[in-house]
Parts: C-alpha cells; structure tokens; sequence
C-alpha cells in the first residue's frame, strides 16, 4: 500500500477527487482513498487486459465475484449466505434504485434518515419516488440517533422503504443489534422494506462492530453493497445486491436478464480479486486508517479545539461540526479561505448544516497540512 502519495502525485494519477479543484487545494472530499490498488486487483485487472477480456462479462466472472464476496462477508461480519442470493448490479446507488423500483409497493414513498449520503436523494428521483426525510437526533454523549418514531410515522403515512445507510455516512456510526431489530420491526409491521447500504461495512475500526441487518430480518431487509469503497475500485462498476428474501429472487431473476443488468467486467473482475485476496491490502489500509483517525482527533484538539468530532465507528469520514465556529456553509469557507475541499454538511440533508465532511484516506503528511490550514482560518 502506498500511503505517502504527494498531492502533485494524485493529481497526476488522475482521479475524480484530485482534479476537480484548482492545484492549490489539497482534497478531502469525495470518499475515495489515496493509497493505491491492492496487488490481487492489479494482478487480476492486468490479467484481464492482456486476455482481452473487455466484452460483455461472463457468468464466470459474476459467479467468482460472488463466491469471493460471500466468503468475504462469512469471515469478516460473520454473515453467512449464499453465492445464489447474490446479483450484481453496476454500483450501490444504482442497485439501491433497482431494489426501490422492484421491490418496494409501486409508487411508494422512500424514507431516509439524515443527515445522510446525499446522492441517494437525487436517486429517488431517477426512481420516480417522493422522499420523506427523517431528521436524527442526538443523544445525551452526541452520538447520532435515528427517530425510530418518526420512522414509523412515516411508514405509516405511505413510505414503502427506509434506505438505511450503515456504517452511516457521513456520521461513521456502526447501528447495533437493537437498533437494526427496531428499524426492521417498524418496516415490518407496515409491510414495508428496509434497502440497506452497507458499502463502508469492510472499513470498521477494531473496537466497533457491523452487523448485517438481513442477518437479523432477511424477510425485510435488501443489503447493496460492493468492494469498491474498501479497496478503492469505485470506478470501475460493480456492486452486489443480495436478495435474502426468496420473493425478492423471483422478481429481480424476472427482470434483469442479461441484457439489463449493465455491469461492468473490470468491475467484477475487482471485486472476486479483492473481496477473495484482497486480504492484506485491506489490514494495512485499516492500520494506516486507524493511525489517521487518531491522528485527526490530534490535530483537531491542536488547531481547531471548538470543532465538534466523534471518531467514527466504521468509515475514513470525519464528521466535523463548525458551528462553534460560527460556519453556516463551513465547507465553501474553506474552500475559498484554506483552499482545503471537503463535502458541505447541508448537502446531507437536515441536521447537516453548520458542517463539513472530511476525508482522511490520505497520507499523514496531506492529512496534516489540512488541517493546518484549517486552523489557521478559524
Ligand atoms: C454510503 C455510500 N453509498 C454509496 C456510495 C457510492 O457507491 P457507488 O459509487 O457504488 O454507487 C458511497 C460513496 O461514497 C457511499 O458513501
């Protein structure tokens, strides 16, 4: 893993978050990591491309991503399924649509929890749905709540799926097993669904736990997840939806033939590599991850003290709250003033304003200029 990239090095590899900006402005904002590709994936992406295999992909290729993820999800999460309730689709935003089109009452309206993944609202849309947006609290210790009432209400008043985003971004938090039951309990009692986006799951910091909601309710529960977010492949498209509820299997198995489901060879080619030998690529980036988050709780303590910040359970997402600050729009302030670009909190939905979300999958050196520079414009 190379974790001492300088910005002119990103730059120069040429990913979306190194080149939006201007040259100046050191990137926290899109959640991809700086550290490179594992070797299993760079071996197998290599492979592909002397073998020519750029045509429509095989069931090979979607079979061996499969079996490698559920073997991945088997050791890691503890989440036993099959290789058979799993079906790709090209990446998570995309899978999740899917399953709210296909699996949820027609025409339902879709529940989610905010502050939360932004792009998932304008997903909505592309769904043909109406979004109800379900405001989080926050308890005594600052830890984000969902209101598992208003939930409810808005099961209640039409919603026909909460999409459930855990580990949640952009606050980190890794949901426990009653708070999962609750969640699926209220769907349940409604006959509604639970989508859950469990990409970040494979980024959970030792000390914290994921639990695959379909482990707990997989009757209710639809999970969407992918390699992409833990081995960095996010470009390349391909994801899983996996379908514990056998009525699920049926409708999908009905309607994306082949033809439709639009996923990209490289994508699964990725995937089987770095779920099923991904191994140790993924504990360096969880030990340098792990030495960063502790890092950032340093420099925040050092240069920007009034900032509020829980370490996140799971997630290189910092959810940072600068309202101490007197920030209403923290991140286009930092953007013009420190020229440091992180994600604006009120783009996340209701609860977001006031903050910022910051992205420390880089090197310490980088990690640390950022928030230099943040500091000084405090
Ligand atoms: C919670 C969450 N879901 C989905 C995505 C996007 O995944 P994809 O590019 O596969 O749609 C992200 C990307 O940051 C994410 O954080």
């Amino acid at each position: 893993m190379n974790d001492h990239l300088t910005a002119a090095d990103l730059r120069a590899l040429g990913s979306l978050k190194w080149t939006y900006f201007d040259e100046d402005v050191l990137a926290a904002w899109v959640a991809e990591m700086d550290f490179g590709l594992a070797p299993s994936v760079t071996r197998a992406l290599h492979d592909a491309v002397d073998r020519g295999d750029t045509a429509y992909f095989s069931l090979i290729s979607d079979r061996a991503a499969a079996e490698a993820a559920v073997a991945f999800w088997a050791d890691h999460l503890g989440w036993k399924v099959s290789a058979d309730r799993v079906f790709s689709v090209p990446d998570v935003v995309e899978g999740i649509r899917r399953a709210i089109v296909h699996l949820t009452a027609p025409g339902s309206a879709v529940a989610m929890h905010t502050p939360v993944y932004y792009p998932f609202f304008s997903m909505v849309e592309r769904a043909g749905r109406s979004l109800v947006e379900v405001p989080s609290g926050r308890d005594a210790d600052g830890i984000y709540r969902i209101d598992v009432d208003a939930v409810d209400r808005a099961f209640g008043e039409g919603a026909g799926s909460l999409v459930l985003c855990n580990p949640w971004n952009p606050t980190g938090r890794s949901l426990s097993t009653s708070e999962l039951e609750e969640l699926a309990d209220v769907a349940a009692s409604h006959g509604g669904r639970i989508i859950s986006d469990e990409v970040h799951a494979a980024l959970t910091y030792q000390g914290s736990e994921h639990f695959a909601a379909a482990s707990l309710d997989p009757e209710t529960v639809v999970t969407v997840t992918s390699a992409s977010k833990a081995w960095n492949l996010p470009g390349l498209k391909g994801a899983q939806v996996i379908l514990t509820n056998d009525d699920d299997i049926t409708i999908w198995s009905d309607y994306f033939t082949l033809d439709k489901v639009a996923v990209g060879t490289f994508g699964l080619i990725a995937n089987a590599a770095a779920y099923g030998e991904g191994e140790a690529f993924l504990s360096e980036v969880m030990e340098r991850l792990e030495a960063n988050r502790k890092l950032l709780g340093d420099l925040i303590t050092t240069h920007m003290p009034d900032v509020g910040y829980t370490p996140p359970d799971a997630t290189y997402l910092a959810w940072l709250d600068f309202r101490p600050y007197g920030l209403e729009s923290p991140a286009e302030f930092l953007l013009d003033h420190a020229r440091v670009a992180l994600t604006e909190g009120a783009q996340f939905g209701p609860g977001g304003e006031g903050h910022a979300r910051l992205n420390f999958a880089t090197s310490p050196a980088i990690l640390t200029e950022i928030v230099e520079r943040i500091g000084a414009v405090l």
